[in-house]
């Protein structure tokens, strides 16, 4: 039996810091995520090695029987933390599923992501960055409201009702905040009121758009100001659609710029791809997550399922596009 490994960050290793704020272990994942993604890869006919995080594998690495690794792992900070396990197994020369190191630290980096973003013509909202609070007195060209998100996290960190700033102060306090509390720069964007969707991708060659998923906030599809706040995601105001109620013709743009973005920036195997669409129905892009959670109660086990397929078989068929991309099979 071929056995695959599985190298992940658990929240409940993650030791709260002084400073540190609530969210700081946002990305990672609750210790049945793994057993329910260990079961459906044991379901699809393997045996599961536990690695754990990037430090388990360091130790491990020569040791390592596993012929593949399934890897989830955050990492701890700054903007290669997704890609340390990843170097790591390709060092060894060890296989893994999903996006290679260049890959994971360039969309983890939301400024750098959407650098490529502009260069391949896809729709990206505005944005400048701000490293220290004193740029800021300089900058007068924007046009409000606007939103203020750390340069590189996920599990919308760093997000709450104060994100999104209408004046001068609120947004000069946010960056502040940002920069203060995650130590990183400030990405700000031009918010962009109207719809949100979620589009999972699988595959390599070729690539599987997923049906589009749609956000509903508070009961509603239009979401205005609303948006996905670190707060929502741990309460039931936000729900995932699937199919999202659109248009054909706004599937079709939606479905091909994701395609598009998994592509442009070189994805593997799965992704996801997060967009807003503005009240003039205009998609944009606001980032792709090549690793994106397969919890089961994230939009994998539902589009699985919107698909005809159940999540053990989704699990199986991210595996599977990695093993024929190392003809492993
Ligand atoms: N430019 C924007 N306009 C409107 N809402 C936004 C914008 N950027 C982010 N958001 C909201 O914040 C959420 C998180 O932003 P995102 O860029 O996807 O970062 P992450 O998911 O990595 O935390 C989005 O799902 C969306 O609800
Ligand atoms: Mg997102």
């Amino acid at each position: 039996m071929k056995i695959v490994g599985l190298t992940y960050d658990l929240r409940t290793d993650y030791q709260f810091k002084d400073g540190d704020p609530e969210d700081a272990n946002a990305e990672f994942d609750h210790p049945s995520t793994i057993d329910v993604i260990a079961a459906a890869i044991e379901a699809n006919g393997f045996k599961v090695e536990r690695i754990g995080n990037a430090e388990n594998l360091l130790e491990k690495l020569a040791s390592l029987k596993a012929e593949i690794v399934f890897n989830i792992s955050e990492g701890l900070s700054g903007r290669n933390r997704e890609s340390q396990v990843p170097i790591l197994l390709e060092m060894a020369g060890i296989p893994f599923v999903g996006a290679d190191a260049l890959t994971l630290g360039l969309t983890l980096d939301k400024v750098m992501a959407k650098k490529i973003f502009i260069a391949e013509k896809i729709p990206t909202p505005k944005f400048f960055e701000v490293s220290s609070p004193a740029e800021l007195i300089n900058t007068n060209h924007h046009k409000f409201p606007l939103i203020v998100k750390p340069r590189f996290e996920g599990s919308s960190k760093g997000l709450s009702e104060s994100s999104r700033v209408e004046t001068k102060d609120e947004l000069a306090r946010q960056v502040d905040y940002i920069i203060n509390t995650y130590k990183q720069p400030a990405l700000i964007e031009e918010f962009i009121a109207g719809q949100e969707f979620t589009v999972a991708l699988v595959g390599n060659d070729p690539v599987e758009v997923l049906p589009v998923v749609q956000i509903k906030i508070d009961g509603k599809l239009k979401l205005n100001n609303k948006f996905y706040t670190f707060a929502r995601i741990t309460s039931d105001r936000l729900e995932y659609i699937c199919p999202a109620k659109i248009t054909q013709e706004l599937k079709k743009k939606i479905d091909e710029l994701a395609l598009k973005t998994y592509k442009a920036v070189e994805c593997r195997d799965f992704g996801r791809v997060d967009f807003r669409v503005d009240n003039e129905g205009r998609p944009y892009v606001l980032e792709i997550n090549p690793l994106p959670s397969l919890s089961t109660e994230d939009v994998f086990k539902l589009v699985a399922e919107n698909t005809g397929i159940t999540y053990e078989q989704m699990i199986g068929k991210i595996l599977n596009s990695a093993f024929k991309r190392y003809n492993l099979n």
